[in-house]
């Protein structure tokens, strides 16, 4: 059933324009990447504790994201996922169908950040921003701006990103870590976006994420989290057999849709937690860091 799903899955994407064989081809036989990935994260990929979660099949990959098909394919696959957000808009092209996803989130975020947070430098909005001129940057990790880094726990997304931040500089560093133990110092960053990563993850990772994130972030700085909205009409319409396909290569999206979110950040400690509908298909939920 997963291989069928993912032969459609390929050959949609390809119709609407996404080079999906063409570019992973690419990738894997790039001989910079093998060399990107020892020189950056080789040594953090020997010594990773990776947790149970993270190891098992995913997405139709049997090692999960921790392999190099995975890795060739995550662009294409990101710009599949922004494609499906708007299935009516038939001449939309990948490109666009990202941008107007990522500025969906990005707005909202900016507008809780001024309503109730810390007042973020420019500069790092504008990276945040930036992303937009390079999608391929986008499709790792948690974004932390100041310094502007991404974290991810696969080093071979990783290597992928790294080689595009060599091709066009955005100035962002990537970062081989857990989320749920980043190693960053406390109260150092004004904002922390997990992007269609929650959805992957088992509830207690997601809480313990939280509790990261909340311990990293500086008192008024804003946590906003972006993936699948339970409640929209998109989601609860999904046609039986698609919903099960989806359940099938995302092991913990049951344990995802019934986590109670806005309950579990507020008894982490945010407050002004608020969700918001960004896009026909996902939420933002945007909770703040109380400043004492
Ligand atoms: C669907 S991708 C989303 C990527 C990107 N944020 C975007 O907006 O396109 C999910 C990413 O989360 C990463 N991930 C999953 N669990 C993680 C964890 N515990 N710590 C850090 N990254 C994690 C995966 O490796 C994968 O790259």
């Amino acid at each position: 059933m997963k291989i069928g799903a993912r032969k459609v899955l390929i050959d949609n994407a390809e119709k609407k324009g996404v080079a999906w064989r063409e570019d992973a081809e690419a990738l894997l036989k790039d001989r910079r990447l093998p060399n990107t990935f020892s020189r950056h994260f080789g040594v953090s990929h020997a010594t990773m504790d990776y947790p149970s979660y993270y190891t098992q099949p995913f997405h139709a990959y049997e090692d999960g994201n921790l392999n190099w098909l995975a890795a060739a394919e995550v662009e294409s696959a990101t710009s599949a996922m922004c494609l499906r957000v708007w299935p009516k808009d038939a001449g939309i092209k990948p490109e666009e169908a990202q941008d107007r996803l990522r500025d969906s989130y990005q707005k909202e975020a900016r507008r809780h950040m001024q309503e109730h947070g810390t007042d973020p430098s420019r500069q790092d909005l504008n990276t945040w921003g930036a992303r937009r001129e390079c999608p391929r940057a986008t499709s790792v990790g948690v974004f932390l701006p100041k310094p502007s880094r991404v974290l991810d726990l696969s080093p071979f997304f990783l290597a992928v990103a790294q080689l595009r931040e060599e091709e066009a500089p955005l100035g962002l560093t990537y970062m081989h870590a857990k989320a749920e133990e980043t190693g960053l110092p406390s109260a150092s960053h004004h904002l922390a976006a997990l992007t269609f990563i929650v959805h992957e993850l088992p509830t207690a990772a997601t809480t313990a994420i939280a509790k990261e994130m909340f311990r990293i972030l500086k008192p008024g700085g804003t946590l906003a989290i972006t993936d699948n909205d339970p409640r929209s009409p998109v989601i609860q319409g999904l046609p039986k057999p698609i919903a099960l396909l989806m359940k099938s290569t995302e092991p913990f999206s049951d344990e995802y849709f019934s986590l109670d979110m806005e309950a579990m950040l507020e008894e982490t400690g945010f407050e002004a937690v608020e969700t918001v509908a960004t896009d026909p298909r996902h939420r933002t939920i945007l909770a703040t860091k109380p400043r004492s």
